[in-house]
């Protein structure tokens, strides 16, 4: 707003833009990034400090112990690159598989399929199951193609935990029966970018080798770090494998990481944040975080439900705990939603990407949520609906999730994971 001319319509180029209201806060529920607790917030704020300082290990050090807490893992080598998921996905490809490998994959939502196309540049020959959008991984399908893989060709197979565009849930423990019933080796490598630290993840439990997340979720904190884990067996192949790195090398990181260092200048203030954001995650109990992710989406989902709208995810158990991907009537464009909750109710909700564009909105509820910022989400995405022609009765999906609430405040389910 300009002082001297008041609250004028912007124009850029001619063209008139809406404006939002500057008063209050935009709701951000959006699946990543997610809101930021104060305490990790601060935390973030600090003079920086030398990396290659003796004690710079007394930081670095408890927060790759932490992340394995958060990953359940005992074992697992953690990696934290400067960088998004997307690196994550990049440095599990090109530190464990060669040019020509052939590893199993599948698509069934905007980023399961942005991996599969990272591997193919990358010249790995792709086993690829299309899946349809609102499905999740092909447990048959994968089954039948490793029993047909009988001379163990195939090096990798490959999974997203929790397909973020279509808010589906798929199960990893399933994959790793089907390895272990054909004893296929194979590297069972996950996407857990919008589940690790929300959703029920259990790296040693499910035999997982690579796990790929990033910051800005169920951390909690600014996008910028790739934060990885790796099995001791994955470990032990790499020195086979034979793509180019430097930058995402797991050795020269694991070598710099001994005593808490890096080969390059790392993301100092976000590592201050994630000590904070570990911290608030096992002050809350990580139990107790998965319950409450639980808890809140069910409230969504019965939200969604009142209004008569149905989910992307097919069916409950592919349901996602962390977001869910709501489908408009036929007639409406989903995108001028999503403008209307912005401009028009400072409210940020997730957009429907790729194939779904124009056809679901996403809301994201993980990370530092609670039930009033649920209702503030749903009741603001009402309005929109309804002033986009939407034929949905007003404060009908408030008061299913309000009635999940009330009288049921969540239960501890114990002290501390
Ligand atoms: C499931 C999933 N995988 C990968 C990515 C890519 O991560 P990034 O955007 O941090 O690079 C995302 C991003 O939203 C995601 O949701």
């Amino acid at each position: 707003m300009s002082i001297i001319h008041g609250n004028q319509p912007k124009v850029v180029k001619g063209i008139p833009v809406q404006t939002k209201n500057t008063s209050g806060y935009t709701g951000l529920f959006i699946p990543g990034p997610t809101n930021i607790p104060d305490c990790v917030r601060m935390a973030l704020n600090v003079s920086m400090q030398d990396m290659r300082a003796p004690d710079f290990g007394e930081l670095t050090l408890p927060l790759f112990a932490g992340v394995m807490r958060v990953m359940r893992t005992e074992t697992a080598e953690v990696f934290l690159f400067p960088g998004s998921g997307t690196a994550g996905w990049e440095s599990c490809i090109a530190n464990l598989f060669s040019a020509g490998d052939r590893v199993l994959m599948s698509s069934f939502g905007q980023f399961s399929m942005l991996w599969v196309d990272m591997a193919q540049r990358f010249g790995l020959e792709v086993e690829h199951c299309e899946v349809e959008w609102g499905l999740g991984v092909p447990h048959q399908h994968y089954r039948e193609i490793l029993q047909q893989d009988k001379h163990h060709r195939i090096k990798g197979v490959f999974a997203c935990h929790n397909e973020t565009a279509t808010g589906v849930v798929s199960d990893i423990r399933a994959i790793r029966e089907i390895l272990d019933d054909l004893g296929h080796p194979a590297l069972l490598c996950v996407d857990g970018v919008s589940s690790v630290g929300s959703l029920d993840f259990r790296m040693d439990e499910w035999g997982v080798d690579v796990i790929v997340s990033g910051s800005q979720k169920g951390f909690m904190l600014p996008t910028g770090l790739a934060i990885v884990g790796v099995s001791q067996r994955a470990m032990e192949r790499r020195t086979a494998a034979g793509l180019p790195r430097t930058f995402l090398s797991f050795d020269d990181m694991l070598k710099a990481n001994a005593t808490g260092h890096f080969p390059y200048t790392p993301a100092t203030s976000l590592f201050h944040g994630l000590r904070a954001s570990l911290e608030f995650i096992f002050s809350e109990g990580l139990e107790n975080v998965l319950a409450r992710h639980t808890r809140l989406a069910e409230a969504v989902r019965a939200g969604v439900q009142a209004w008569g709208l149905e989910l992307c995810a097919r069916e409950p158990e592919l349901y996602s705990d962390t977001v869910s991907a709501i489908v408009v009537p036929d007639h409406i464009d989903s995108a001028e939603i999503l403008k209307t909750a912005y401009y028009r109710y400072n409210l940020s909700l997730g957009a429907g990407l790729s194939k779904v564009a124009g056809k679901v909105f996403r809301i994201g509820h993980l990370g530092n949520l609670n039930e009033i910022m649920v209702i503030q989400a749903l009741g603001g995405a009402e309005m929109a609906m309804r002033d986009c022609g939407v034929d949905i009765e007003l404060g009908s999906g408030v008061a299913a999730a309000q009635s999940l609430f009330i009288g049921n405040p969540q239960q501890p389910v114990r002290k501390a994971a």
